[in-house]
């Protein structure tokens, strides 16, 4: 018998709740043991629910309980959260999660944490919701050096970006929708200004790369200057606005990982994804492109990841489960600027000083565009060779980078 422990009952805490319950003979034949829930940490009380009888309020009673193999992190944040995976830990339990933000922040130390603890740190839910990828990047792909990973991380901006695309809303109403719908907080910064993706990328070229990459290290641009000129002008050049995670290996090792809103081509895999779905394309030396496709946010797909890491977590009592990177480095991110590519440009400026400050330009049009509004695709050039255009250019601008 393995004893689990669930801290939070958010969303995400009581779908592992309901999904360990529900499947409890397929999980146990996984396992080749049963799972049994036996305690859930939560400061509210939920006398209604069916799990009543199994809410503590103490973190301590869960730490001082040797009969508890595995704990599920599902608080958030990287204060609480923390201090008790690191109890956990420390007490010699497993600690499975879906904290994005702490992984990112913190993944590192935990990681090291867990391995002189003789237990496992695991976190598959933390990137791209019910979708594997963590399990695939370390084990499935193990063989390849990862030349690049690139996404649709983040569920509420690709729901937002689709609405203004599908429907014509404006940034501010299909904002508004996700948060009518439940899919994007009431703050929805992280999601918005690319924090959560950035996360996302952070943990993936850890992960792929050999050593922690923190979210300060990545250049991050969210979605909110977006406009629906942008969309119409994407479209007429057949491409669709995605807010896209890279991670790339350069020559000579480094690693170049930024978050930004992209122009993407409709025949590019990326462009079908649509709503609150995510995709992720990872590219191997040997195996070549890889894509995986899923829901990347939600109660029970992120249950199913989280679960999936219990089951790991069980089957590793003896032989234990480690998954492992590096330490950080300050030089081990290249500033995103030096990637060349083809960018979009829409500028407050006439078409001859366009052709003037960036030559040939292939010029793009959109129904009601007012007069002085010119938008074009360059060929590819790097960051700051784009802003030395625009500064000749001169007037107001707003730039894309087109995904070759
Ligand atoms: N806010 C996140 C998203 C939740 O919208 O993708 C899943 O990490």
């Amino acid at each position: 018998m393995v004893n689990v422990a669930i801290l939070g009952y958010g969303v995400v805490g009581s779908g592992v709740a309901e999904v360990l319950t529900e499947n409890a003979n397929q999980i146990g034949r996984k396992a080749e043991e049963d799972i049994r829930l036996k305690y859930i940490l939560d400061v509210r009380a939920f006398p209604d629910s069916p799990f009543a009888s199994r809410f503590v309020q103490d973190f301590s009673v869960i730490e001082n309980d040797p009969d508890v193999d595995i704990v599920v992190e599902t608080i958030g944040g990287a204060k609480v959260a923390k201090e008790f995976t690191e109890r956990a830990l420390k007490a010699g339990k497993s600690v499975v999660t879906s904290n994005k933000e702490l992984v990112a922040e913190h993944g590192y130390d935990l990681l090291q944490l867990a391995e002189a603890n003789g237990v496992s740190y695991l976190f598959e839910a933390s990137v791209g919701g019910g979708i594997p990828i963590i399990r695939p990047l370390n084990q499935c792909l193990a063989a390849n050096e990862i030349e690049e990973i690139c996404g649709i991380l983040n569920g509420t901006t690709n729901y937002i970006l689709t609405r203004m695309i599908r429907a014509g809303l404006t940034f501010e109403a299909a904002l508004k929708e996700a948060q009518q719908n439940g899919y994007a907080e009431q703050d929805p910064t992280a999601d918005i200004e690319g924090h959560d993706a950035c996360r996302k990328i952070c943990i993936l070229s850890s992960l792929a790369f050999g050593r922690h990459i923190y979210p300060k290290q990545v250049d991050t641009q969210g979605i909110t200057k977006i406009t629906l000129a942008d969309v119409a002008y994407a479209e007429s050049c057949g491409c669709k606005i995605k807010l896209l995670g890279r991670a790339i290996r350069l020559e000579g090792g480094q690693l170049c990982a930024y978050v930004a809103p992209h122009l993407v081509h409709g025949e590019n895999p990326l462009a079908g994804v649509e709503d609150v779905f995510n995709a992720i394309t990872v590219k191997g030396n040997a195996v070549g492109d890889v894509m995986f496709y899923g829901r990347g946010a939600g109660k029970r797909p992120t249950a199913s990841a989280v679960v999936a890491d219990v089951v790991d977590a069980a089957k590793h009592r003896k032989t234990k489960k480690y998954l492992h990177w590096g330490p950080g480095a300050e030089d081990a991110v290249a500033p995103a600027g030096g990637l060349e590519s083809g960018w979009y440009v829409r500028a407050e400026a006439g078409a001859e000083a366009v052709r003037s400050a960036f030559g040939e330009v292939s010029l793009l049009a959109r129904a009601g565009a007012p007069g002085g509004e010119t938008a074009f695709l360059t060929g590819a050039m790097s960051g700051p060779a784009l802003e030395e255009k625009l500064a000749k250019l001169g007037g107001a601008h707003f730039a894309l980078r087109v995904l070759d």
